[in-house]
């Protein structure tokens, strides 16, 4: 199958293959060509170039992107998509002023969401995920996690988790799945967290590495959650049994969570909002990701994490949605690439590195994705016709996805 996209406006996001993440100015300059075209065979980019070099090609599906930006699709590396129902009276109790904390503290959040994914079949559990899940893939993903972490009891951590699996198995976006049992202590065992911890370290693990249903371990690893050195130990259980950690760190406070990740070799620390000069000059010291996900702090009113400074020491940010029904109930990659340049000062062209090969690699996927590279994955995005590149961001909440190309086969975008 030989796909071709010619009379490309734009072909952005240019990388060579060699290259698994942009480090702080790189994330500015990866390469575009202008009146560009490109080829694949069977799922993988052959060949890209100018129009003037193109020749003649025969091809079983052409694309004529006259007008049009081609980039990488994105690599969405943090969401929350399989859940029950919606949390929109808690929006209005934030709106009326109270915090997020102040919700979970009498009960609310994400032990809302648990009473409520407790009491969904599978079969619901998974068609409300696979609609989201379309949704990411129409606005421009090839590329999603999704964690478990409303479940909180072993049975329906293991039931999110096989929703997962459904969904890697049906969806034609690339599926990966984290283990959070460690999001909140379940309700069975209020007042006694050390115990819920020993749960998931002695009870949850062992059955989630034994369904080979997760590869990667994440803890809420702040204040009012999990401790660091909770969080230690899980990630240490989760490592013996071959999960890697990927966590949530430094949204309410700046309370370890980054030392703790970048210790036990985090592929990524999420969320940091509250991360201090500290936070960013440890990254440093690390090969860690810091992901930031400005649709939380956007929808939580909570400050923005500094991707800015991060970039200027030269760390490789990556941006993911943080899709869920709590803190960010938006999967839209285009409006977090538009909340990045406008609440971030990112540049159009930093923020679709972070969306891109830096998600990839926050997944330990760039090798094959995230970028326009000979050898790598045809996960592309089609723009809408478009004055140029930075209009995509520019035009906030504006649809300028057209197509979205999956191993080099067009998605149906209805
Ligand atoms: O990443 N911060 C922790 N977990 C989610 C929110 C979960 C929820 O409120 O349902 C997040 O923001
Ligand atoms: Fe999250």
């Amino acid at each position: 199958m030989r796909l071709l996209i010619k009379n490309i406006k734009t072909l952005a996001g240019i990388v060579p293959l060699e290259v698994l993440r942009l480090e702080g100015s790189q994330m500015n300059s990866a390469q575009q060509i202008d009146d560009a075209f490109l080829v694949a065979e069977d799922g993988i980019i052959t060949r890209f170039g100018k129009m003037e070099e193109l020749g003649s090609v025969e091809a079983d599906e052409v694309v004529d992107a006259e007008g049009r930006v081609v980039f990488p699709a994105f690599c969405d590396s943090h969401s929350h998509i399989v859940y029950a129902g919606s949390r929109e009276g808690e929006f209005r109790d934030k709106i009326a002023g109270m915090t997020y904390e102040e919700v979970a503290a009498r009960g609310g959040g994400i032990l809302n969401s648990a009473d409520r994914l407790a009491e969904a079949s599978e079969e619901e559990l998974f068609e409300a995920a696979k609609r989201r899940a379309w949704r990411m893939i129409r606005s421009g993903a090839a590329t999603l996690e999704v964690k478990s972490g409303y479940g909180l009891t072993t049975e329906s951590e293991l039931k999110m988790l096989r929703v997962i699996r459904r969904l890697q198995e049906e969806l034609p976006a690339t599926i990966k799945a984290t283990f959070l049992g460690a999001h909140a202590v379940g309700r069975a065992y209020k007042g006694r967290q050390s115990d819920y911890v020993e749960c998931v370290c002695q009870e949850m693990i062992p059955a989630v590495a034994e369904q080979g249903v997760a590869e990667f371990v994440d803890v809420f690893c702040d204040r009012g959650f999990f401790t660091p050195e909770e969080t230690a130990g899980i990630l240490e259980c989760g490592k013996r049994y071959g999960l890697r950690p990927k966590i949530h760190a430094n949204e309410l406070a700046s309370s370890g969570g980054v030392q703790v990740g970048i210790k036990y070799g985090a592929l990524s620390v999420d969320h940091l909002e509250e991360a201090n000069e500290q936070d960013v000059l440890d990254l440093k010291n690390s090969s860690t990701i810091p992901t930031v996900l400005p649709g939380a702090s956007f929808f939580s009113n909570l400050p923005f994490a500094p991707a800015r400074r991060m970039i200027d020491e030269g760390l490789a940010v990556a941006i993911a949605s943080d899709c869920n029904p709590g803190s960010s109930p938006s999967g839209n990659m285009m409006l977090l690439w538009s909340l990045a340049c406008i609440k971030m000062r990112l540049t159009p062209e930093e923020a679709l590195s972070a969306l891109t090969i830096n998600g990839a690699a926050a997944l330990g996927l760039s090798a094959d994705r995230g970028a326009i590279s000979v050898g790598r994955r045809a996960d592309l995005v089609v723009s809408k016709p478009v004055p140029s590149l930075a209009y995509l961001p520019y035009s906030f909440g504006e649809e300028l996805v057209e197509q979205t190309i999956i191993g080099g086969v067009k998605v149906d975008m209805r």
